[in-house]
């Protein structure tokens, strides 16, 4: 079959990738486009898309998350919503308070030699990851993300189960506070970051890992920008409820009353403070996935197309399966899954699939093994979050 002369570009058009035939051969090409000049690549620090400069927050080029299982640091996404702390390791010291019999004051040597250290592969996805997806609805506020607001990496660290557990849990004890060091300025209000967890999910599933203060991200200290010396890390739940350079854990018989658990992370209809203050808070993150890379595959009709796909973050919630478009869901090609499958991780998949000349986009829908599916399109939210509709790749012809 003959493929002409096609260029595809992202549905959220924040990138684009050119493809086309030259005479028997096929190549292809990437590139920024002038339209796309708001993606300045900071190199210095990271080869990353910068959404914002102050705060920073920056994702990766899409095609470099679907090579590697474990993400490395540089192109992992960073997400703050202040100015990013310096933290004297000497000086740090993490508290643990509220509903507990013992409060603690811990260093950093007091935490390694006192703690039996652990690790878990897991997903941190910004709960606002694939956000620039619902502008094609209407504008939503907030860091237009596209899909690379997500990364998988190794964390090591302690158990916040351990810690509390020396601390000596309180009966009344329901949810655990985070609070970071970061200082966050808005409308001349200062706020710090946090929120909580239920304590359920700290206790759930033990002995095997699941929270933990990590100080370590793919096997090295975390850098500063994400969280040094300590970070909570929570397997399963939007990226929010991962506080980095925390400070201070608080046991309480309710949930946090910080800002970015009472009054943001919620799913409302319109951002008026009532209905936002009556909503509940987002924790667990839903099923995903999406398309990194297209290539086509030489000397054939095909393309080789790439991604990543989450189960939504439940223990034993894996993906069951990744099935790719072409014909806006009438017929389904199913991907292989090629990385490790691990509970509250993401999969990355692949295949090769024909893209019949006339083709508008390739699409992609994730299964995990309870059963859910993702929807074709993720219904408008104010605050611009979770978004899991069927992810596009636009394929149009330009000659
Ligand atoms: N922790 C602090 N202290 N301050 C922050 O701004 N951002 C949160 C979370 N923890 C944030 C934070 C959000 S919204 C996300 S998605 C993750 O950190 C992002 O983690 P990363 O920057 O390491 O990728």
């Amino acid at each position: 079959m003959a493929i002409d002369h096609f260029s595809a570009n992202r549905l959220n058009r924040r990138e684009c990738l050119a493809f086309a035939v030259a005479g028997a051969g096929l190549w292809w090409q990437s590139r920024p486009f002038d339209l796309f000049a708001a993606d300045v690549v900071v190199p210095a620090r990271h080869d990353l898309l910068v959404r914002t400069e102050t705060p920073f927050n920056a994702e990766p080029r899409l095609e470099k998350l679907a090579n590697a299982f474990l993400t490395p640091v540089e192109n992992f996404f960073v997400r703050n919503h202040g100015t990013q702390p310096v933290i004297d390791p000497r000086a740090y010291r993490l508290t643990i308070g509220g509903a507990v019999d013992k409060p603690l004051s811990l260093t950093l040597d007091e935490i390694a030699k006192k703690f039996t250290r652990v690790s878990i592969r897991a997903t941190v996805t910004c709960a606002g990851n694939r956000r620039t997806e619902f502008a094609t609805e209407k504008p939503v506020p907030g860091v237009p993300w596209d899909a690379g607001a997500i990364g998988n990496a190794e964390w090591s660290g302690v158990r916040l189960s351990d810690v509390l557990k020396l601390a000596g849990i309180k009966a009344e004890a329901k949810h655990v506070w985070f609070e970071g060091q970061d200082q966050i300025t808005v409308n001349g209000q200062n706020r710090t970051f946090g929120g909580s967890i239920p304590l359920s999910t700290v206790l759930e599933g033990q002995p095997a890992e699941r929270v933990i203060l990590a100080d370590r991200m793919n096997g090295r200290p975390l850098t500063a920008e994400h969280g040094f010396p300590i970070r909570s890390l929570v397997p399963g739940y939007i990226g929010a409820r991962s506080v980095k350079w925390l400070s201070k854990i608080t046991v309480s018989d309710r949930p946090s009353s910080n800002f970015y658990l009472a009054q943001t992370y919620k799913l409302v209809e319109e951002n008026a403070p009532e209905k936002v203050a009556a909503a509940s808070p987002i924790y667990e993150f839903l099923t995903n996935s999406a398309i990194c890379d297209v290539q086509p595959v030489a000397g054939t009709d095909k393309f080789a197309v790439k991604g990543y796909a989450l189960a939504g973050g439940r223990r034993g919630n894996r993906i069951a399966e990744v099935n790719l478009t072409t014909d806006g869901g009438k017929t389904w090609q199913r991907a292989k899954l090629v990385s490790p499958v691990v509970d509250f991780g993401w999969v990355l998949w692949s295949a090769e699939i024909k893209v019949p000349a006339g083709t508008e986009r390739i699409q992609v829908k994730a299964t995990d093994s309870e059963g859910t599916s993702q929807p074709a399109r993720s219904p408008w939210n104010a605050q611009g979050y979770q978004y899991n509709g069927w992810h596009s790749v636009l394929v149009k012809k330009v000659t």
